[in-house]
Parts: structure tokens; sequence; C-alpha cells
């Protein structure tokens, strides 16, 4: 008979962490807003310079306190290799790359995309306080990857 109750109980230990974990899943995705960066869109990667938004990289407003960074990776750099945001509004990265696969992972934020020949990556993030920000490539891109970075100022 006691064996029965230790089974119930860890049934239900079991099923108590279970809601637990989907509500942590369901918290970050709805009310933090962590999720995995979806497709963008395709592009021609021999023409991504040639390509809107891409032929003219930087940052632009898009609303009244919203900016899109539109960036190209490259080996082994990012272009523009800095820009400047200001603090307090949604900003929209908007990157691709034109050669190989590359990382896009800006420090201290929960900006982590992959670029990707052909496909372009979006993903919104907010600073909220001035600051330098280092864009790193986190993805292995050949003999030149550990340099390959790029500066975001928050002003
Ligand atoms: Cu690009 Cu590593």
């Amino acid at each position: 008979m006691r064996v029965h109750t230790y089974e119930r109980i860890f049934l239900w230990l079991g099923a108590a962490m279970l809601a637990a974990f989907l509500a942590t899943l369901g918290y970050t995705t709805v009310a933090m807003g962590i999720h995995l960066p979806g497709p963008a869109g395709t592009i021609d990667p021999a023409a991504v310079l040639h390509t809107p938004p891409f032929n003219a990289p930087g940052v632009r407003q898009t609303g009244p306190n919203a900016y899109e960074v539109d960036m190209v990776g490259f080996a082994w750099g990012f272009l523009p290799a800095e820009v400047r945001v200001p603090h307090g509004a949604d900003i929209t990265f908007v990157a691709t790359s034109m050669d190989v696969i590359h990382g896009f992972d800006i420090e201290g934020t929960r900006i982590n995309m992959m670029l990707i020949p052909g496909r372009i990556s979006r993903n919104t993030y907010r600073f909220e306080a001035p600051g330098e920000h280092l864009l790193i490539c986190h993805e292995y891109c050949g003999v030149g990857h550990q340099t390959m970075h790029a500066k975001v100022i928050v002003q």
C-alpha cells in the first residue's frame, strides 16, 4: 500500500514539474518576448549590395520611436562597422550575409541571430540605457572569424 502512495506522489510531482516548465516557457515567450527569430525574407546573396535595404546599410527612422538598422555580414566584418541608435526606442536589426554563414550577437542583449546567405534575419530590441555594445560574429566563418565585429553605440 505504501508503494502505491509513493507512486501517486511521484506522478503528481512529475505532472507539476511539467506544468511548471510549460508555464515558464509560456511566460518567457509571451511576456518577455524571448523566442527564435523567424526568417524575414530571402535575397540573392550575390546581389546583396545592390538590393534594398542593403544597398544603403545603416540606421533609418521608420516611426515616431522606431528605427531600422540594416547590416551586412561578410568575411570578415560588418557593414557598417559602427551604428548609432537612440535608447528607449524600438530598434529592428535587419541583416544578411553576402558570403558564408555568420553570427550576429550583440553583447548584453538578447539579439542573437544567424546570418545565412540567401536569408534575411530580423529582430527587434529596445536599449534602455546609453552605452556601447560589441556586435560579434559567433559562428566560425574562416581564418578571420575572431576579428569579425562591429560596434553598436546607444545614445
Ligand atoms: Cu563571421 Cu565568424
